[in-house]
Formats: C-alpha cells, sequence, structure tokens
C-alpha cells in the first residue's frame, strides 16, 4: 500500500476535511499572512483567534510561561474587534481553498449572534463558540459551565445563521457530556473538546504568581489525556462530530483521539514545538502509521476505542 491510497480525509457536518488536522483558535491566527502560511502547510482548516465585539488589549505581560509538559497562558482574549477582522478573513478566503471557521466570544445571546453573523457575512465557512476561555472574566468559562446560558446561546446562534456551528467546551466542568448534550440539543452541528486547563505557576523566589492574570489556562501535552477522557465521554452520547484538542504533538497523539471517537482534531501548542509544518509533518506520520497498521481509511480507527470495550 502507498501512501497517496491511505485516505486521510474526513467530514465535519457539511465540511469536507483533505486531512483531520485543523489549526486551533488562538495560534497564529489573527492575521490574513500568518493563517495563509498555516494553510500553505497544509492544515486542513482553520479557526482563527477569538473575536469579540470591540477591539480588547489582552492583559499585561507576562501573558505566557512555559512549564513541564506544556504553557500556561492567560491572554485576556486580545483581538482587534469584528469589524476590523472582516478584512482579515476576506484575504484568507481570497488566497486559500480550505474552510474557514470563525472563532467568537462573546457576553450574552445578543452578542454572539452579531458576531456569528458578520462571520457569516465576511465568508467564514463555520462558526465556532468559545464557551470555554479559563481566564477572561465574563466570557467563556463563566458562560460555558451554565447548561442554561450555553442552550440559550447555542440555540440563538443556530437560528441566525446558515454555515456549520461547532461549540468549543471546557474541562473546567463537573460534567462536560451534560453541556456537551445541551449544546446538541439546542442545535450544534459540531462539539469541540477542549479548551485549556485552569492552571498557574508560581516564582518560589519572589512568591508571586508569573502571569499578570495570575491564573490562565493550561495547553500542551500534558493535557491530552484529559482532551482524549472527554472526547471519549461526550462521543458515547452524542451523535453530532466531535473534535478532539489538547496536546496533539505526534501522530499517535491524534489517534488516541480518533480511537476516542474524535472525526478530527486541532493542532495548537504544537505548532510552537514542531513549527507551521506540524500540519504536513502529521498528516504524512498518520498515513505511515496506519500503513504499518493495514488501515487505509481514517473511518476505520474513528470510534475504535468505543467498539472495542473490556469485558
Ligand atoms: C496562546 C494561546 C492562545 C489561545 N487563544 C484561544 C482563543 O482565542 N480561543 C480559543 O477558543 N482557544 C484558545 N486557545 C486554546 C487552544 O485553542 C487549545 O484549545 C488549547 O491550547 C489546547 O490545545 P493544545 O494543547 O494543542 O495547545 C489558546 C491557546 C494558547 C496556547
Amino acid at each position: 500500500m502507498k501512501n497517496d491510497e491511505i485516505d486521510t480525509s474526513t467530514r465535519l457536518s457539511t465540511l469536507v476535511l483533505k486531512n483531520p488536522f485543523m489549526l486551533a483558535s488562538g495560534i497564529m491566527d489573527e492575521d490574513a499572512g500568518s493563517m495563509i502560511r498555516i494553510a500553505k502547510n497544509g492544515a486542513a482548516a482553520i479557526i482563527t483567534k477569538s473575536i469579540g465585539t470591540k477591539q480588547r488589549e489582552g492583559y499585561a505581560n507576562p501573558t505566557i510561561v512555559e512549564v513541564d509538559c506544556g504553557i500556561i497562558n492567560s491572554m485576556g482574549l486580545p483581538n482587534p474587534g469584528i469589524e476590523a477582522y472582516g478584512e482579515e478573513i476576506k484575504l484568507v478566503k481570497k488566497k486559500t481553498s480550505i474552510p474557514i471557521i470563525g472563532s467568537i466570544f462573546g457576553r450574552d445571546e445578543k452578542e454572539f449572534c452579531l458576531l456569528a453573523k458578520k462571520m457569516e457575512t465576511y465568508g467564514a465557512d463555520a462558526v465556532e463558540l468559545n464557551l470555554s476561555c479559563p481566564h477572561a472574566k465574563g466570557y467563556g468559562l463563566e458562560i460555558g459551565s451554565n447548561p442554561e446560558k450555553v442552550g440559550n446561546i447555542v440555540a440563538s446562534v443556530k437560528s441566525s445563521i446558515s454555515i456549520p456551528l461547532l461549540v468549543k467546551l471546557s474541562p473546567n466542568v463537573t460534567d462536560i457530556v451534560e453541556i456537551a448534550k445541551t449544546a446538541e440539543k439546542n442545535g450544534a452541528d459540531i462539539i469541540t473538546a477542549v479548551n485549556s486547563v485552569k492552571a498557574m505557576k508560581i516564582d518560589i523566589e519572589t512568591g508571586l504568581p508569573v502571569l499578570s492574570n495570575k491564573i490562565g489556562g493550561y495547553s500542551g501535552r500534558a493535557i491530552k489525556p484529559i482532551g482524549v477522557r472527554c472526547v471519549y465521554e461526550i462521543s458515547k452520547e452524542v451523535d453530532i462530530p466531535v473534535v478532539g484538542v489538547g496536546g496533539i504533538l505526534t501522530a499517535e497523539d491524534a489517534i488516541e483521539y480518533f480511537m476516542a471517537g474524535a472525526s478530527a482534531v486541532q493542532i495548537g501548542s504544537a505548532v510552537y514545538y514542531r513549527g507551521v509544518e506540524v500540519f504536513k509533518k502529521l498528516n504524512n506520520e498518520l498515513k505511515e502509521w496506519m500503513k504499518r497498521h493495514g488501515y487505509r481509511k481514517l473511518l476505520d480507527i474513528i470510534g475504535l476505542a468505543q467498539k472495542n470495550r473490556r469485558g
């Protein structure tokens, strides 16, 4: 079997992906130039930086710190605001052919609907609701940990756009499955799991938290088992596709997510560790692994751990 006979394409609702590796929100996706670079390096889709109604500076430095097995960030959702961001999306759409997914954050249904409609008007192929940022007051997790708010926001956004709707969830909740089922019931087309895990680092010489916002979100290798568990639990209970994210550095990491039930994955911190070429590398590594194990289609791996239950 040759590499080009191995099919790693996948589908998420009406989105067709040439391979299962998408760029996660917040990594090299605030301007058109870097998104075009990511597309040229083999990403199957791009999730934009989370965009709000108005420009935000984000928190003061330090906003990011490297720790064992990953990084903790507390950027504070810096972004140019939805009006200014239109040009970036239009430019990326002109220069690339992969799906561009507009990530948005807001305080309430009204803000989310306005942002989603703008993203659709700009030409985004789908919208991802960031209901999971662990460090921005009034946004993200504060909404995403409340099933009633999640249900209302998802239902309102769904009725105001006609492109697919992804809902990105946080692992920092007691029952992520309940939130995923609420999102599905209210019209989500795809679930993304997970955002970063609430964490902090203290400088023991000064006795102070390192990040200016004190608490941030942990990403990278350390959170992979958490993400895999969430995808496994969610996939068992919902009928819509699930996208895995968290700690994927190698194809083997991604394969765990596929076996847990993910139809595709997003790559975040690995872009810092392995460069923008990471998307091409991952797809080649995935094909090599599939060849060695006798799989022709990605579909044959998705959900394997759900089927192969012990006992
Ligand atoms: C610097 C940085 C900025 C991020 N910004 C966003 C964001 O704006 N919106 C969002 O939904 N997730 C954001 N994330 C979370 C990632 O999209 C991803 O869910 C998380 O990093 C876990 O994946 P990873 O371990 O592959 O990095 C950010 C992560 C990092 C490291």
